[in-house]
């Protein structure tokens, strides 16, 4: 039997929609899905969290809660960058130690580290502070493509992933670029290697995805990652219904319950009409692109350069911003493209093709990259490159956290008039500008509610 992790709920309106589905969305979907009999449910992390400040006006620990609420039976699953938890740098050990503690005390079962550059010094803080406080851990190596990600490359790393404490491994091809004859190699070499399950996580974009994953479960691979149509393929996961009936009756069958999830599907279906709608839910997102198996650009990304260039004006760049990326890619050592890699080279590719002039612009996020501040670049830095962005600046080779000092306290100090719990001072840890305007926003709506519960005593 194979077990399937949902995951509409995060990586699909993620990939999608970006990440746009509300907190009453979720909850109503959880509340049936809950019922389905899935191995789990990603409900929280990656964008939700940022989005829901930024965008939603709802409070992310909020919906966790809410979630939690309603899912009685199936665990609760979040994506965690490790020593970036959900942000776009490297926060000290003590502001991961306290997202961890907290994320599992509001009901979080399962958290899902990863690296974007697979430095297990970067995983090292969340796997044990996940394990202090009784979560599960699951490790989800970034996979990629590149001269030096070969086999013997993952079958090390995975070994080492289990020697950390992992309590799972997960195969994370944010990108979609795994192809099945790839993967029932990976997955063989793998799982001779290591005894703690293995999931695979891939994406439709190129349009293999389901032939990957009848690869790799026949490699002998225990969980996938399948999302909920109508909220699945384009850029997100595959089917959860097709994958299923694809499996009946053979003994990888994941015996869900489709009752549950035949419930489910005209809610899905109202939610999803209402995006294409609105025009959050571009059409491109759902088309299937075989490309990518060349440029490698994760659903995520590539929704979210559309939504770049098209605010410019600039979807007639599109092409040649994909062709460019990997070019910088090779320029910066072959980073796999995922937060917040793919943001430094999408944000970069974009750069280089509309100023005419590659590198003449650089996000700090690249230059920090550069100086070694994100941890060690799987492959060498293109030297001139590197010389035309930090010149002779000094670089760094330690774990990078191991130079921050700590900051939980500080923050809670700084922001004691906004924040009233330790949530508040981890939303603000990691978004600072964005929940200082949330926070403030949320508690003032708060006192004017109770303002007008006064009046009517
Ligand atoms: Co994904």
């Amino acid at each position: 039997m194979v077990r399937f992790v949902e995951t509409s709920v995060r990586d699909g309106h993620q990939s999608l929609f970006a990440t746009r589905m509300t907190t009453e969305e979720v909850v109503s979907l959880c509340k049936i899905l809950d019922n389905a009999g899935y191995h789990a449910i990603e409900v929280w992390g990656g964008a939700t969290f940022d989005a829901a400040m930024r965008f939603l006006s709802e409070d992310p620990w909020e919906r966790l809660r809410e979630v939690k609420k309603v899912c009685k039976k199936t665990k609760l699953q979040m994506l965690f960058r490790g020593q970036n938890i959900l942000g776009y740098r490297h926060y000290s050990d003590d502001v991961v130690d306290m997202f961890c503690k907290k994320s599992i005390e509001n009901g979080i079962d399962i958290i899902r580290v990863f690296d974007a550059l697979n430095d297990i010094r970067n995983l090292k803080q969340a796997v044990e502070s996940t394990k202090k406080y009784g979560g599960e851990c699951q490790i989800a190596l970034s996979y990629t493509t590149s001269p030096v990600h070969t086999i013997v490359y993952y079958t090390d790393l995975a070994k080492q992933i289990e020697k950390l404490g992992a309590d799972s491994l997960c195969i994370k091809d944010m990108a979609g670029v795994l192809v099945p004859e790839d993967a029932a190699k990976l997955v063989s070499a793998i799982k001779k290697e290591i005894s703690i399950p293995l999931e695979l996580h891939s994406h439709c974009t190129a349009g293999v995805c389901e032939m990957t994953y009848k690869a790799a479960i026949e490699a002998g691979v225990d969980i996938v990652d399948t999302s909920l149509s109508p909220l699945s393929n384009g850029t997100a996961q595959p089917s959860t219904q097709a994958l299923a009936m694809a499996l009946k009756g053979t003994k990888y069958d994941p015996k869900l319950n489709f009752e549950a999830i035949h419930e489910a599907e005209p809610l899905m279906t109202n939610i999803v009409n209402k995006y294409v709608a609105n025009g959050l839910l571009n059409p491109k997102s759902l088309e299937v692109n075989p490309n990518i198996l060349t440029y490698q650009v994760p659903g995520g990304m590539l929704s979210n350069m559309i939504k770049q260039l098209s605010d410019q004006g600039a979807m007639d760049k599109y092409e040649e911003v994909l062709r460019e990326i990997p070019k910088v890619r090779k320029d910066l050592g072959y980073p796999p493209l995922v937060t917040p890699m793919s943001q430094m080279v999408g944000t970069q590719a974009v750069l280089n093709v509309l100023n005419g002039e590659r590198y003449k612009m650089c996000a700090k996020e690249v230059k920090d990259y550069l100086h070694g501040k994100y941890g060690k670049a799987p492959a060498e830095i293109d030297e001139d490159v590197k010389k035309k962005i930090i010149g002779d600046d000094e670089t760094i080779d330690c774990r990078p956290a191991d130079l921050l000092e700590p900051e939980f306290e500080k923050l809670k100090e700084k922001y004691r008039d906004i924040a009233r719990s330790d949530e508040d001072v981890l939303s603000l840890a990691l978004f600072e500008n964005v929940a200082v305007d949330f926070l403030k926003k949320k508690y003032a709506a708060e006192a004017d509610e109770i303002d007008e519960f006064e009046m009517f005593i």
